[in-house]
């Protein structure tokens, strides 16, 4: 019996987001939240002969507390995508409250679900659903994840497209940091070592450079309509059916997501925290306490954190995560200070 909830469900990631969702066989029930329109892809969604349940709520007449409640998995893809000329982080001003009061509903009516955070800027609305869960102690670092899967789905297409003999589904690319331009490191050297090692520097800078601003391309194609969605809801789907299937006692699942180190009792989680704040930032920038790395996944969420990757990653990717934590930790002190001043 496991109920999930997608809150934004009637947006461009919503609604393909809920369809996979609904022909998901671990789903008994599947609620869909949202501002405006969701009754209607409610409806449709309900008579796809799935065995799943659909549940469709409106804010008014309690419909968060509604959907939230009972809920074991809440995927938040809420708020507003960019535009051409926009970085994530001008996001914040609008995406930043929306989270807030979604994260509040979650602290009340569902606060032992598994939160799959999608909305932008992924690097500032992951501590603020952080800081509001601790404000009511109901934070787990087990149950919340910054979903960062897209990066790591970009990485295998685009490896693939370097390489002679393997197609995408034969990668499996981790990509560390957080989710925005300098802050995205993928790390070809442990993850495709045989395409990486046979890359010209150029070759190389060149595919880092095109997962760090694979956002970008699809924005700019998308010309003024939005950003990634139907990527993104695979993405995000990808993400959310590992964690069902561990839920569901498969063992072993390892994927990446943007994971809160500090004082966490997650296996390896101390390790992650002083490698990176101690040997990649500088010393007078704030903490990094949240990064994205490889985790295992249990019935408990996050079991374990694969972080000695950041010790074998080569000396240009080394360089590559100090670039990353100097603007990672200004954008986790930007959504922690939110919910403080607040
Ligand atoms: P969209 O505008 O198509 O959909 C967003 C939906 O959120 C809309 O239906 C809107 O009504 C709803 N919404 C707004 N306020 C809400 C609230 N308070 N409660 C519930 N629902 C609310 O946007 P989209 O293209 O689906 O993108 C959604 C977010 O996902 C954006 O912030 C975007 O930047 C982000 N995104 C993240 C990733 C990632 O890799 N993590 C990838 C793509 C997009
Ligand atoms: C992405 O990586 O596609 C998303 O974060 C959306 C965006 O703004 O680029």
């Amino acid at each position: 019996m496991v109920k999930v909830t997608v809150c934004g469900a009637a947006g461009g990631i919503g609604q393909p987001l809920s369809l996979m969702f609904k022909l998901n066989p671990y789903v008994t029930t599947l609620a869909l939240y949202d501002v405006v329109n969701v009754p209607g892809v409610g409806k449709d969604l309900s008579h796809i002969d799935t065995d799943t349940k659909l549940e469709s709520y409106l804010p008014e007449n309690d419909g968060l507390e509604k959907a939230l409640t009972g809920s074991d998995l809440v995927i938040i893809p809420a708020g507003v995508p960019r535009k051409p000329g926009m970085t994530r982080d001008d996001l914040f001003a609008i995406n930043a409250g929306i989270i807030r009061d979604l994260a509040n509903g979650i602290a009340q009516f569902a606060p032992s679900a598994f939160v799959l955070v999608i909305s932008n800027p992924v690097n500032s609305t992951v501590p603020i659903v952080a800081e509001i869960l601790k404000k009511s102690n109901v934070f787990n670092p087990q149950k919340l994840f910054g979903v960062t899967t897209l990066d790591c789905v970009r990485a295998n297409t685009f490896v693939a497209e370097l390489s002679k003999d393997k197609e995408a589904s034969a990668f499996d690319t981790r990509v560390l940091g957080g989710h925005s331009g300098e802050t995205i490191v993928p790390v070809f050297s442990q993850s495709a070592p045989e395409v990486y090692k046979e890359l010209s520097d150029e070759q190389k800078a060149a595919l880092v450079h095109r997962v760090q601003f694979g956002g970008d391309e699809v924005v700019k194609a998308k010309n003024g309509a939005g950003s990634a969605t139907l990527s993104m809801a695979y993405a995000g789907y990808k993400l959310g059916h590992a964690l069902l299937a561990a839920i569901n006692d498969t063992p072993g699942i390892i994927e990446s997501t943007f994971v809160y180190l500090k004082d966490s009792k997650i296996k390896g989680a101390t390790e992650a925290y002083k490698y990176i704040n101690e040997k990649l930032k500088d010393s007078d920038s704030s903490d990094v306490d949240f990064f994205a790395l490889p985790v295992v996944l249990s019935s408990n969420g996050i079991e374990e954190i694969k972080w000695d990757i950041l010790e074998k990653v080569d000396a240009k990717e080394t360089e590559l995560l100090k670039i990353a934590t100097g603007q990672l930790s200004k954008n986790i002190a930007k959504g922690t200070a939110f919910i403080a001043g607040n």
